[in-house]
């Protein structure tokens, strides 16, 4: 068993985690939630979507968001895009980097993007043609990879298929998404080691949801196929607006806690990562859903 020695965590929360709250969140609340995970250590954070504001509104103002965040030297500040519109309004904004999604499956491939997975695929190919003559870095998502909302269980050979796909075009790394937590650690570890024979592991990323309670065994699982670039959430913020029972993606300081617990090197300050928590979770009047958070917030009242 191998495992890495660092783990880059890939904080989504201010995208993947609020793009389902209903409440509108105003643009100067995320952009403090962003900085406030910069300052907690955190390199790079998904900071909004560049989607139709009717599919997703709470992402309407993110180019308020993107603009209004200080950037600090070495963070990156991924922006989701959907299609060729989406690449647009980054490009007004002077977005670096931009993420893109396709689904292992063909209903949740319409469910959240009203198109099949081979016309994603031609429009992603089109999307990075174009984000690349701007010198954009583009990583890429694959989600349902470890089961569908709509179809049950998913294809390895699609996830692989899109995997490659997606570094073949050219995203820089590729995040394998268990987006309805539904995904168990020796069949994580099988999705993870089939995808790696083909793309260089180093190149990958695991996006696991807690839904199931079951993300930290994934992501020690995976650790084990020497996956070291982990998506999270603070204060496990999160679910999909088209994936019916996703609850949030895993909470930031759970991962946190582990990796500090078994030496694995993330850069963050667990301190300041519970201040963002905390943060947010009062702006949403919410309980933490992370237990690290929990725990700690509880430990250090007393
Ligand atoms: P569509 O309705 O097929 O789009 O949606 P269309 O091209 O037919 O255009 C319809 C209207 O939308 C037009 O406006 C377009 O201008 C507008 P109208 O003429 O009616 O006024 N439009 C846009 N507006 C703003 N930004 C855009 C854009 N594109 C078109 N980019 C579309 C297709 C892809 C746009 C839509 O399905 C969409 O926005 N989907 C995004 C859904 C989404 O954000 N889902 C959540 C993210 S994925 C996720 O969470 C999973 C992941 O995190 C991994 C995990 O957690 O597991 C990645
Ligand atoms: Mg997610």
């Amino acid at each position: 068993m191998s495992l890495p020695t660092k783990v880059k965590i890939v904080e989504v929360g201010p995208r993947d985690g609020l793009q389902n709250e209903v409440q509108n969140v105003p643009v100067e609340v995320k952009v403090k939630l962003v900085e406030m995970l910069v300052d907690a250590g955190l390199t790079s954070i998904e900071a909004g979507a560049f989607v139709s504001p009717k599919w997703v509104p709470q992402m309407a103002a993110s180019a308020e968001v993107y603009q209004q965040v200080t950037k600090s030297p070495g963070i990156s500040y991924p922006m989701l895009v959907p299609n060729m519109r989406g690449l647009e309004q980054a490009i007004e904004c002077g977005v670096e980097e931009i993420a893109l999604f396709a689904a292992a499956t063909e209903t949740f491939s319409q469910k959240n993007t009203n198109c099949s997975i081979e016309e994603s695929i031609t429009r992603f190919t089109d999307v990075v043609a174009r984000a690349q003559t701007e010198s954009m870095r583009i990583r890429g998502y694959i989600s349902c990879a470890l089961g569908c909302p709509y179809e049950g269980d998913v294809d390895f050979d699609v996830v692989t298929m899109l995997t490659q796909s997606f570094h073949d075009i050219g995203c820089y790394e590729i995040s394998i998404a268990d987006t309805i937590g539904v995904g168990t650690a020796n069949k994580a570890q099988a999705l993870f080691e089939q995808v790696a024979k083909v793309i260089p592991v180093d190149q990958l990323a695991g996006h696991f949801h807690d839904t199931y309670g079951q993300a930290l065994a994934n992501i020690y699982a995976v650790l084990q196929c020497g996956i070291a670039v982990i998506d999270s959430s603070v204060a496990g913020l999160g679910g999909c607006p088209y994936a019916k029972g996703a609850t949030g993606n895993v909470a930031t300081e759970d991962v946190v806690y582990m990796l500090d617990g078994m030496g694995i090197e993330t850069g963050v300050d667990m301190d300041k990562l519970l201040d963002a928590g905390v943060y947010i979770n009062e702006f949403l009047d919410r309980a933490p859903v992370s237990r690290a958070a929990n725990a700690l917030l509880k430990k250090k009242a007393s």
